[in-house]
């Protein structure tokens, strides 16, 4: 048996959970049940994307150029940032926002839930390299549930006799109409620290609309935040717990263009234009101290409705 078809005997579920490899060999969970349709790569324990049965377009945006290679990340879906997020603080060489997006990660668990969603979990595995980068004794790991809603539960453990101290995201890609059309709502009043002005501090005033380069770092909230999208119709909802930060980020035409991976949309144009990504996170000011032995967790649920 090859290790495929061995995850395919021991945790596929009949019509509703399969995995299957692409050509460069990333192994993808494909999940389609009564109520929804999504893929999560195992490099990454990724979710590259989710689409409710009521909606016609996907919720979680993937670029139409991701790249799908051992060791890359990919454009789009719900990257995990762990165990730091941006650049490492003090190595240059280290990967940005963390290993865990570009390493594999194995299934330790799938179920067909009585209320009809699938749960899948699955655990980063360490190598030579994360160890070298991150030389604590830790599990990192996800629990994905697809249905009406997607919920996502990233629960990092210490396993070692010292406190660590992580910085972490699900850095996730939401499907828009267009970029200039949404509005995001949920960040009022909240303090932010902006990137594209050299993290100056400022303070949010009213709802969130975008027409330019837009890289901020909201502190200390916890608030469920709205993307109002007129173009799509529809608004997504975005609850969160275990996280007092949410990154706010489009690219905008240049940086997109240098970008290289961002692809063109559905109309013809960008693709950036169609994707916003709104980041439950523990960053900057919110990085996380994670006792010796306990077990913190960053929990998110996104659900949609009309708008
Ligand atoms: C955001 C950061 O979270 O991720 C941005 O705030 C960054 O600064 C963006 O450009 C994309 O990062 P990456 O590493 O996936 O290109």
């Amino acid at each position: 048996m090859t290790p495929l078809e061995h995850l395919n005997a021991r945790l596929s579920i009949p019509g509703q959970l399969g995995f299957r490899a692409n050509a460069e060999g990333l192994v993808f969970a494909e999940i389609d049940n009564a109520q929804a349709t999504a893929s999560i790569c195992l490099q990454g324990g990724h979710v590259v994307t989710w689409q409710p049965k009521t909606e016609a377009r996907p919720v979680i945006w993937v670029s139409s150029a991701a790249k799908f290679a051992p060791g890359k990340s990919i454009r789009g879906g719900a990257p995990v940032c762990w165990p730091w997020f941006g650049p490492h603080e003090t190595e240059a060489g280290f990967p940005a926002h963390g290993y865990a997006r570009t390493v594999n990660w194995e299934v330790t668990d799938s179920r067909a839930l009585d209320s009809g969603e699938t749960e899948l979990a699955l655990a980063l595995v360490e190598n030579e390299q994360t160890r070298a980068q991150w030389p604590h004794r830790s599990r990192l790991e996800i629990l994905v549930t697809v249905g009406r809603s997607l919920k996502l539960n990233l629960i990092t453990t210490n396993l070692g006799d010292h406190d660590f101290v992580i910085g972490e995201a699900l850095h996730t890609y939401f499907e828009i109409g267009d970029i200039a059309e949404v509005r995001l709502l949920g960040l009022e009043g909240c303090e932010y620290l902006d990137k594209v002005e050299n993290f100056a501090r400022k303070r949010q005033e009213g709802g969130i609309t975008f027409s330019g380069e837009t890289d901020r770092v909201y502190v200390n909230t916890g608030a469920e935040c709205v993307i109002e999208d007129a173009g799509l119709r529809r608004r997504i909802r975005i609850a969160k717990s275990g996280s007092q930060s949410t990154v706010v980020w489009t690219p905008w035409v240049e940086k997109a263009e240098k970008m290289g991976d961002m692809g063109p949309g559905t109309s013809g144009q960008g693709g950036w234009r169609e994707m916003v990504c709104v980041e439950s996170a523990n960053a900057l000011d919110n990085r996380v101290t994670v006792p010796a032995g306990q077990t913190r967790r960053l929990n998110v649920e996104y659900s949609v409705e009309p708008f």
